[in-house]
């Protein structure tokens, strides 16, 4: 099933916008607001397979993470609500079978055979619905590694709370978690399907409550050739990212440690509302000093096309530094960081309108890392000086281990319990 009907549609809208787009940029920034060349060969239609499927098992990373984002998520956090060791184990080993239907475009099944008329089905709100790209990840939070479980042996090396970070205005109930679920389709009712569903399994066997919540959209493509993404400030957003293998086996894979652990990686979630009205009444030159990027194009200051290389050494005639020393990609490049790289992997959000009648919405940040310490080095950079933070509040924050996929017969963390 393909969406081109819908997409006709918006091609021809898009079209117009384009137009217009380009027309403004022409007319205010000359030459170098010009977009980069693949993007005029952008195709007029735009078309969503959702009959694509990702396997759930096999040997390495769970899939979702370096899956092509899709369009929407559902993420999720759980607090434990036993210390029972084997709820948990029952627990992760009946999520494991059920993301395995579900990422298939299965329905569950029963959950709870004796119960089966108030839980036992599947609760069909996906059901005529094709599997969508469907990837549901999961994360152990770092109360899962504890005496009580009988499982602080096993916690990874690196797995503790965040430190506190500079200018964090977090916010206790969206905040932290035992678990985690990633759950990212290319339809939003698959993906809220697969959550809602999970977190029925977590509550009817008594084991896991859920915490906080946030539903995102807009990460993926919107066709060939536009291939990164807006965010809600208007920017392209994941164009300097980590897509070489070499460069995950690098910064995203946890290379050493206990076999089970090999292939896992540091799940760092950040929820960011943007103030929109303060950015909307900015001028579009004063926003790109904030990223140190052209908004239109995409391109850095220092360039004209996207993928053009930032050059943080070049200077205005007045000496000045193009990029400036508090833009955004200037603390964050890896250049600057003694080469420390993570995979973002974000989404815009939206919770509608806030009590003072403003736009509620910000960035759902997601990042993936083979060391935690990575993403608090950025973010401790970006906290004290990021010329972004005007406009920024780091309102919730979690933290989870993320093991490699189980092999089929097999559930995420089972030699844990060995
Ligand atoms: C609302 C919050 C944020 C927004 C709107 C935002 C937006 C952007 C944009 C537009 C870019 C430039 C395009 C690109 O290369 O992707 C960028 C780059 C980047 N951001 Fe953010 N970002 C946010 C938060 C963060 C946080 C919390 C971190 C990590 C702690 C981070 C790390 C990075 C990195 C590593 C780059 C690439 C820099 C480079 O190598 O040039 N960002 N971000």
């Amino acid at each position: 099933m393909t969406l081109k009907h819908l997409s006709d549609a918006a091609a021809a809208l898009q079209i117009s916008r384009r137009g217009l787009l380009f027309g403004a940029a022409a007319g205010t920034a000359g030459a170098a607001m010009l977009p980069a060349a693949g993007f005029a060969a952008t195709p007029e239609t735009d078309t969503i397979d959702l009959s694509q499927r990702h396997p759930f098992y096999g040997k390495g990373p769970q899939a979702g993470i370096m899956t092509p984002p899709q369009r929407y998520v559902f993420f999720m956090t759980f607090d434990l609500t036993t210390q029972d060791r084997q709820a948990l184990q029952v627990l992760l080993a009946r999520w494991s079978a059920a993301i395995a239907q579900l990422m298939k475009g299965e329905t569950i099944g029963q959950v709870e055979p004796d119960r089966a008329e108030a839980v036992g089905l599947d609760t069909a709100e996906a059901l005529e619905l094709e599997p969508a790209g469907l990837t549901v990840t999961v994360g152990l939070g770092p109360n899962v590694f504890s005496d009580a479980l009988g499982l602080a042996a096993h916690r990874p090396a690196l797995l503790r709370p965040l430190v506190d970070l500079p200018s964090d205005a977090l916010k206790p109930d969206l905040t932290g978690g035992d678990l985690s679920l990633q759950a990212c389709a290319d339809d939003p009712q698959v993906a809220y399907h697969a959550i809602r569903d999970l977190a029925r399994i977590a509550k009817v066997t008594g084991t896991a409550a859920t915490r906080w919540t946030v539903m995102g959209f807009g990460r993926a493509s919107a066709g060939k050739g536009q291939a990164t993404p807006r965010n809600l400030m208007g920017f392209k957003d994941g164009t300097r990212n980590i897509v070489q293998p070499a460069d995950f086996d690098r910064h995203v894979w946890v290379q050493d440690g206990p076999d089970w652990q090999r292939h896992g990686t540091y799940q760092v979630v950040r929820k960011v509302q943007m103030h929109i009205e303060n950015w909307d009444t900015d001028r579009v030159s004063d926003q790109n000093a904030v990223f140190g990027r052209h908004k239109l194009s995409g391109a850095p200051l220092t360039g004209t096309k996207e993928f053009d290389t930032p050059d943080f050494a070049k200077t205005a005639t007045d000496g000045s530094p193009v990029i400036q020393d508090t833009a955004h990609i200037r603390l964050a490049a890896h250049e600057n960081n003694e080469g420390v790289k993570i995979l973002r992997r974000g989404f815009n959000y939206t919770d509608g309108i806030n009590q003072f009648g403003f736009l509620d919405a910000g960035l759902l940040f997601l990042s993936y890392q083979n060391d935690p310490a990575h993403f608090e080095r950025l973010q401790a950079r970006l906290g004290a000086s990021d010329a972004l933070n005007e406009y920024i509040s780091h309102i919730g924050s979690g933290i989870f281990f993320v093991p490699p996929a189980p092999t089929e017969g097999s559930y995420i963390g089972e030699a844990m319990f060995a």
